[in-house]
């Protein structure tokens, strides 16, 4: 039974700008929504390159202006063990491409400190995570229910930190651990269960380089040890894969992709 089955919307667009320009418009939408239901957007960021177009949109007069800045609240679900300047930090490829260009609070800013010891490091953002605006009244289980978390794909299946046979794959009792994958030195991720909880998972992939792990992904066996983006489900929440052509061109099951618009 492929991922695909299980309810995730699969959404095809021509290119990484389209890409990037859905991701915009779906962000922009969520950030109203969330801000008229519960006066605060969370929001948790990925690395890596296939955002960053994303976050460039998101800093475009035309976007800054549909997004109530001032009730968005800024996560990572991962980081490298990193400075805030360094070329390899999350939180800085972000603050350059579009948080210090928008009227976001600094204080609805909260970066993964990378430079500090890992394990207290992801001790402190568990304890940020558990308190509001990430840790709602309603919560389930005392669980962070964050409005929207966004994620990448790595080409051996990993997302966020969860690479392929690491021990934060089996972690349910914690909500961000310091975890490593082959060749990545350490990173500080969220766990499953934090991913799980949202209200919006969204995945954006691009490029045909990613292809045959889309593939994998979502029409593959099922080895969510293996391949990590597989244990991706949110329990009460939306998935959304937002693909290019070139990443989604070895789905076979396309007749159920939607090309949206
Ligand atoms: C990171 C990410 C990671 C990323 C994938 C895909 O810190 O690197 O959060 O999970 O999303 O590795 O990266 P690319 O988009 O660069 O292929």
């Amino acid at each position: 039974m492929s991922a695909a089955t299980r309810g995730a919307a699969i959404e095809v667009l021509a290119d990484p700008e389209a890409v990037a320009r859905r991701a915009a418009d779906t962000f922009a939408s969520a950030a109203q929504e969330a801000a008229a239901a519960r006066g605060a957007f969370t929001v948790a960021l990925s690395g890596g390159d296939a955002p960053r177009p994303f976050f460039a949109m998101l800093a475009r007069q035309q976007f800054a202006q549909k997004i109530p800045w001032r009730r968005v609240y800024l996560y990572w679900g991962d980081e490298r063990c990193v400075p805030p300047d360094s070329e390899q930090s999350n939180y800085g490829m972000a603050n350059e491409l579009f948080i210090r260009h928008v009227p976001v609070p600094d204080e609805n800013v909260q970066r993964m400190r990378g430079e500090d010891d890992h394990e207290e490091a992801a001790r402190a953002y568990e304890r940020l995570l558990s308190q509001p605006p990430a840790l709602a009244a309603h919560s389930h289980a005392d669980l962070p229910v964050l409005d929207y978390v966004l994620l990448g794909l790595g080409p051996d299946g990993h997302t966020a930190s969860l690479f392929p046979h690491s021990p934060a794959l089996a972690v349910e009792d914690r909500l961000v651990v310091v975890n490593e994958g082959e060749g990545t030195g350490k990173r500080l991720t969220v766990t499953y269960p934090v991913i799980n909880a949202a209200r919006r998972v969204v995945f954006l992939v691009t490029g045909a380089a990613k292809a045959g792990i889309v593939a994998e992904v979502l029409e593959g066996l099922r080895v969510p040890d293996a391949v990590p983006a597989q244990a991706v489900g949110p329990v009460h929440g939306s998935l959304t894969w937002l693909l290019d052509e070139a990443a989604a061109s070895e789905l076979t099951g396309r007749g159920a992709v939607a090309s949206p618009g």
